[in-house]
């Protein structure tokens, strides 16, 4: 049994999405979560998709040759597709950036959805998911607002963007949301960020 953690947000011990990942871990029973391993996305090491990969991407498609260099960057997309396969769980977490996900998240996604590698189309032309196979992800959100609905100026796409992506996947997806997260003074931010963690604990518990 093997959990990868997916983190988005940079601050590290800084981070509330962090120290709720940490501690819906921990809480979770250790037969289930098995060994955890933890992935920064902000990490040097992270895939870049740029144009040999874009172009890499569509070259089968349109029946073209792939050149050494976009071979190369597809043999990396390919190689991370298949070390996120390995894994039996995910937990994302993340903050929400400008309504989204931080951009190194979108990144990282950017290089695991794959036509043919990651999801492929069945008769009726709709997406099937190949990578999650019914697996679990459990999501775990920040953000400083609150996206009940009741204000059109706040739109929340990073909730509904990591759903469906996931799901696209073939993953089941649990969400946790944390909001609002931002409190003026610093003994409500530590009652926040404590009610937050035993929430944490509490959905940690329930695997
Ligand atoms: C660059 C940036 C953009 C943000 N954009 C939003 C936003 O659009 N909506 C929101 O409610 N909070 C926004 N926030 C606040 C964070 O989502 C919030 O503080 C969250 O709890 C941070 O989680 P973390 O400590 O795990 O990074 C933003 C924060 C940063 C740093």
């Amino acid at each position: 049994m093997r959990t990868l953690w997916v983190e988005a947000s940079p601050k590290q011990e800084h981070s509330l999405s962090s120290a709720l990942a940490e501690a819906f871990l921990h809480a979770a029973p250790a037969d289930v979560v098995g060994e955890v391993e933890r992935f920064s996305v902000w990490t040097d090491e992270m895939v870049t998709f740029g144009r040999d990969a874009a172009f890499a991407k569509f070259a089968p498609l349109y029946g073209e040759r792939r050149t050494p260099e976009q071979k190369q960057i597809w043999s990396k997309v390919l190689a991370e597709i298949e070390r996120v396969r390995s894994f039996d769980r995910l937990v994302v977490s993340s903050p929400m950036w400008n309504w989204h996900v931080p951009h190194a998240l979108k990144a990282w996604i950017d290089v695991i959805v794959q036509p043919m590698a990651s999801f492929t189309v069945n008769e009726r032309g709709e997406h099937v998911g190949t990578l999650g196979d019914g697996k679990p992800v459990q999501l775990i959100l920040t953000r400083s607002s609150v996206y009940d609905g009741s204000r059109h100026d706040l739109q929340d796409f990073q909730r509904p963007y990591l759903e469906y992506v996931f799901t696209m996947l073939g993953y089941t997806v649990e969400t946790l949301v944390f909001e609002p997260t931002t409190r003026w003074t610093s003994e409500e931010r530590e009652q926040m960020r404590e009610a937050a963690l035993e929430r944490a604990r509490a959905a940690g518990k329930m695997l």
